[in-house]
């Protein structure tokens, strides 16, 4: 019997890129899938049930958690992964924008989280995954509100881990790089643009065309949820993908000097 027969898991953001590739993989891998998207989806022929839930909307969010535990009685495994980007320069978004950005990214993984938790400490098991970045370890130009999020996911995450420790129940963050998804089309775009920032946007929009058809496949970061969700002793976290483990390697043990220049060439941007 595969060892994760029979386990129910739940992947929010499962309507494309990196969360369809992770729903995908848990079917294959056994479980009882649930995903979500905030638009009506028939379930998908590999049998992965599709729920519609917006994140940012509480009521929404104790509905979905509502019926998955009413079909499937308990949910073992919860994929926090839907969200969003937005990147300009920091002054070019208002900040009713960034408001907005944090209640998909952080507040929508608190919400589902909480709405998930008194189930798995009833049960007394559970293991949560939150879809973090590489952006999250690592401060970057023109993602000072998206970086800022990923960064508050990783402590969220951390404390979370600590405390649900002691009812059975581990959460551990996935660090992607750049993957290969519909996520620059989806992000929300800054809504105050300036000509100051006019070549720097130039400049990271070439370089984004450059790297986004060398950059991961989602099922690269699938297969390390996949991992984290069935590891015997799960870590906090877990970069996925080449670059993400070297981007993570140097910030450790790089002088924060020679991180600092490397960062700036990678970007493109005077040394
Ligand atoms: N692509 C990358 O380079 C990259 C790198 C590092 C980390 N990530 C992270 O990976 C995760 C998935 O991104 P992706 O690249 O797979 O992008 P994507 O293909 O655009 O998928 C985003 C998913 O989030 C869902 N979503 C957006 N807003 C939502 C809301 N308010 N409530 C519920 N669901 C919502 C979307 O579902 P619907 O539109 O169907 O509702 C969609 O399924 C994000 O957390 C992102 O920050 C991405």
């Amino acid at each position: 019997m595969n060892k994760a027969e029979c386990g129910i898991a739940l992947v929010t953001g499962a309507s494309s890129g990196i969360g369809l590739a992770t729903a995908q993989a848990l079917r294959r891998e056994g479980y009882r899938v649930f995903g979500t998207s905030r638009k009506p989806m028939p379930d998908t022929a590999d049998g992965i049930t599709m729920l519609i839930c917006d994140v940012v909307d509480d009521a929404s969010v104790q509905s979905v958690i509502d019926e998955v535990l009413g079909r499937a009685g308990r949910i073992d495994l919860l994929v926090n992964n839907a969200g969003l980007g937005l990147f300009g320069g920091a002054e070019e978004s208002s900040v009713a924008q960034v408001q907005a950005l944090f209640d998909v990214n952080l507040f929508g993984v608190i919400r589902v989280t909480n709405a998930v938790l008194p189930s798995m400490r009833r049960h007394g098991k559970g293991r949560i995954i939150n879809i973090g970045s590489i952006l999250g370890l690592i401060p970057a130009p023109y993602a000072a509100h998206y970086s800022a999020v990923k960064h508050a996911i990783e402590g969220y995450s951390e404390s979370l881990d600590h405390e649900v420790r002691a009812f059975n129940i581990r959460v551990s963050v996935i660090e992607p790089a750049f993957v290969r998804t519909v996520f620059d089309q989806n992000g929300i775009k800054p809504d105050s643009l300036l000509n100051e920032y006019d070549r720097a946007r130039a400049d990271f929009d070439a370089l984004l065309r450059d790297v986004m058809p060398k950059a991961d496949l989602p099922d690269v970061v699938a297969g390390v949820i996949v991992k984290a969700a069935t590891d015997a002793r799960p870590r906090r976290r877990y970069t996925a993908g080449k670059t993400a483990r070297q981007i993570s390697i140097l910030r450790r043990f790089a002088p924060a000097e020679i991180f600092d220049k490397s960062l700036r060439k990678q970007l493109r941007l005077p040394v």
